[in-house]
């Protein structure tokens, strides 16, 4: 009987080792597509959302999809949230670390703003270590566009390539460098000797990882993205000073008159001026 057992075990690991090397000669052992599989990940996705949708216009596969993804496996609220200690990311009261039953703060949720502080160990002159790296607000803008108006080409890319569009904290550049020496702190990562941060890059933010996922799921994690609800962060963002990383609007911003009165005086206001509830970048 046991003899038997462990013949049926050999013949299954055997079986498997075939498969591996079957696969290492004719590159990786061919799937069958799992369409049950995706229904139930769907599924899941779509009871675990947190906060009410809008479902207007959207796939409800890809939706469900993506929040399987955002809620189920990439942990993005456990970043992309500006909630504090002690709760972070969860409701008051219903804070799963303390026993408590599990709930997600709707108010802060992927609204962006946690501070992971400085780009690792001080690399400029005088020991400056750059910025602290926050993380965005991933909520539609006013027009609906996911993670503050980023197109779904756009949102690719960064999601496999980790480009920031924004250029919030470019690499310091020669005369920067020399201002930090002279006390500075501008808005730019300094590039040093053994460590050097690329400035155009996301930090922190685990694209290194997600880069691996499919175009349909990253599809996926557009569509959810432009199904929660907007959060304004534009004036709350932490710390005081820094950039506007967040800027995060779910009104359209006022614009710019095209000429000013006569009698006004002085030059014009530009429209960033205008936007007075928008904090000035550094
Ligand atoms: C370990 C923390 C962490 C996790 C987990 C994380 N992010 Fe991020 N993410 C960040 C930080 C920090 C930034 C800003 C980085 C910077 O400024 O250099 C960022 C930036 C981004 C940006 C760029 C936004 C913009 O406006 O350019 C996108 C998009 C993004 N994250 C999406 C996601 C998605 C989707 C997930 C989950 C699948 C996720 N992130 C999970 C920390 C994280």
């Amino acid at each position: 009987m046991k003899s038997r057992r462990y013949f049926q075990a050999t013949k299954s690991v055997a079986a498997f080792a075939a498969i591996l090397i079957a696969g290492m000669v004719s590159g990786l052992p061919r799937v069958q597509a799992q369409d049950g599989n995706e229904a139930l990940l769907i599924q899941n996705g779509l009871t675990i959302v947190p906060v009410p949708l809008n479902l207007s216009g959207k796939d409800l596969n890809l939706v469900g999809l993506g929040s399987y993804l955002v809620n189920a496996a990439g942990d993005c609220n456990g970043c992309h949230t500006a909630g504090g200690p002690p709760n972070f990311d969860y409701a008051a009261g219903r804070n799963p670390y303390f026993g408590q039953p599990k709930m997600i703060d709707p108010a802060v949720y992927l609204s962006g703003g946690r501070n992971f502080g400085p780009v690792g160990t001080p690399t400029g002159p005088s020991g400056y270590g750059g910025p602290a790296i926050i993380a965005r607000n991933l909520t539609p803008n006013y027009a609906g566009l996911p993670e503050g108006g980023h197109t779904l080409s756009q949102f690719k890319q960064i999601m496999k390539t980790g480009v920031d569009f924004d250029h919030i904290h470019p690499t310091c550049t020669a005369a920067q460098l020399t201002a930090i020496e002279g006390g500075a702190t501008p808005v730019c990562i300094p590039a040093g000797q053994g460590n050097r941060p690329e400035g155009i890059l996301l930090q922190v933010m685990p694209w290194p990882t997600f880069q691996n996922m499919t175009d349909h799921a990253l599809e996926a994690i557009y569509e959810y993205l432009s199904a929660i609800p907007c959060i304004d962060n534009t004036t709350s963002m932490p710390p005081a000073g820094a950039p506007n990383e967040l800027r995060n609007q779910c009104t359209q911003p006022p614009t710019a008159p095209a000429t000013v009165p006569a009698d006004a005086g002085g030059t014009p206001l530009s429209s960033m001026e205008l936007r007075s509830h928008s904090p000035q970048r550094q």
